[in-house]
């Protein structure tokens, strides 16, 4: 049993949560600022849903927060070799243009929290929310356009994400960008398929 499962509460971030919260600090200032002073306006637009586990021992600790919107992966624009290989699992008659997905558009563990794989925890229970069987829309793939960072990348490939295009020229290339652009993220996925509800590591922590 994982850390947020047994000493956290599962909670949607709201704006009298961040009011009466200790400030969240996962290291990250631009990841901060849109949690602390973005996330809200965000969930009252409908781009983008935040949610936090809060230290049961002291609920004015934000443990982790995450935000998370509709997207898709669109096969048009992938390269070959990529493509077939997001269609690799999909029976050649499913096969569409377009997959549902959603996406992690942001992630952050406190850094008094780090290290102790609460990042790991809390990717599982995301990935557990898209295949719960009473789910109300169907997704296929889990998606992130992580910081081009080291920790960041690391975290989500050992997270099991796979990067959607091989280099980054060949990212810059699809993604219609100038070739001297510097790219400050890459786009990842994690095909959902993979998973069995019968494994218990990825039971729902709310469960
Ligand atoms: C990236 C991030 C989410 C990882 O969170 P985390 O809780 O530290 O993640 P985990 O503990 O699952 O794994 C991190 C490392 O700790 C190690 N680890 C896990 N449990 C451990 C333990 N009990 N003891 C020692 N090390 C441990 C993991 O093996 C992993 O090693 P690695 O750094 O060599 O890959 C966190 O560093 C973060 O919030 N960074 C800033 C924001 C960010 O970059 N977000 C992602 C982009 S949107």
């Amino acid at each position: 049993m994982g850390f947020l499962e047994t000493k956290c509460t599962f909670s949607v971030l709201t704006k009298d949560l961040l009011e009466s919260c200790n400030s969240f600090d996962c290291g990250h200032v631009d990841l901060n600022d849109f949690f602390t002073n973005d996330s809200q306006d965000y969930s009252s637009q409908l781009l983008g849903k935040s949610y936090c586990f809060l230290l049961d021992e002291n609920p004015k600790d934000i443990v982790c927060a995450f935000t998370i919107s509709n997207d898709s992966i669109k096969t048009n624009s992938l390269p070959n070799s990529r493509k077939k290989k997001v269609n690799k699992d999909i029976p050649r008659i499913k096969q569409f243009r377009s997959y549902p997905a959603v996406l992690i558009g942001r992630l952050g563990v406190n850094i008094k929290f780090k290290k102790n794989g609460i990042g790991k925890e809390l990717m599982d229970f995301i990935k557990s929310w898209f295949i719960d069987p009473e789910n109300k829309t169907g997704c296929r793939f889990v998606v992130v356009d992580s910081y081009n960072e080291e920790i960041p990348l690391t975290y989500y490939q050992r997270n099991d994400f796979q990067f959607l295009f091989s280099s980054e020229e060949q990212e810059i290339k699809y993604m219609d960008l100038p070739v001297e652009f510097e790219l400050k993220t890459r786009l990842m996925y994690f095909d959902l398929i993979v998973l069995s509800s019968s494994d218990p590591n990825l039971k729902n922590t709310q469960d």
